[in-house]
């Protein structure tokens, strides 16, 4: 099992793409079972995705130039022993969600982007980071989360 995580720049993109991105993402991740999460804040992406590597790398060589998102920088890569997020083939964070429930993402989100320093935070390459994603996912529920 293998994971990745990388952040990028979205290209000005209506909910309408946004929707078109996680149903094309769910469709192809389902057939090929991966599994992840994709965080929508600001303008910028910051996706988590884990399955066989593989699989995992050829994709995000697809992702990478996909032109509706820009300055794709890979955060971290590497072997996992189990997958984080299991019962998603996609789940999505982002600005829609109640202000409360986003805010402690955004917390963790933002100083990775604007004060690189500040290493007491967890950001989207520790395995805390994405383990409060999931918290909070499971706290909004399955039915809720796009
Ligand atoms: C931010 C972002 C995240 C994406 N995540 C996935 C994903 O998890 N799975 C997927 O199949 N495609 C994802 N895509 C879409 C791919 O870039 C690509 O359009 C898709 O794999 C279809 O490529 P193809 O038509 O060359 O097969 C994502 C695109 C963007 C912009």
């Amino acid at each position: 099992m293998y994971n990745l995580v990388y952040k990028s720049i979205a290209n000005s993109l209506t909910t309408a793409q946004v929707d078109e991105i996680l149903k094309e993402s769910r469709d192809f991740n389902d057939k090929h079972d991966i599994t992840g999460c994709l965080i929508y804040h600001d303008g910028f992406f910051v996706q988590y995705l884990e399955g066989d590597a593989e699989i995992v790398l050829a994709l995000f060589e697809k992702i990478r130039v996909d032109i509706r998102h820009y300055e794709v920088i890979l955060l971290s890569q590497g072997n996992i022993y189990s997958r984080e997020f299991d019962t998603w083939s996609m789940a999505y964070l982002s600005d829609k969600l109640p202000n409360e429930a986003f805010q402690y993402i955004k917390l963790m989100v933002s100083p990775e982007f604007e004060i690189p320093d500040m290493s007491v935070i967890p950001n989207p390459t520790s395995k805390r980071f994405w383990l409060a994603a999931k918290n909070l996912l499971n706290k909004i529920g399955h039915d809720n989360f796009n």
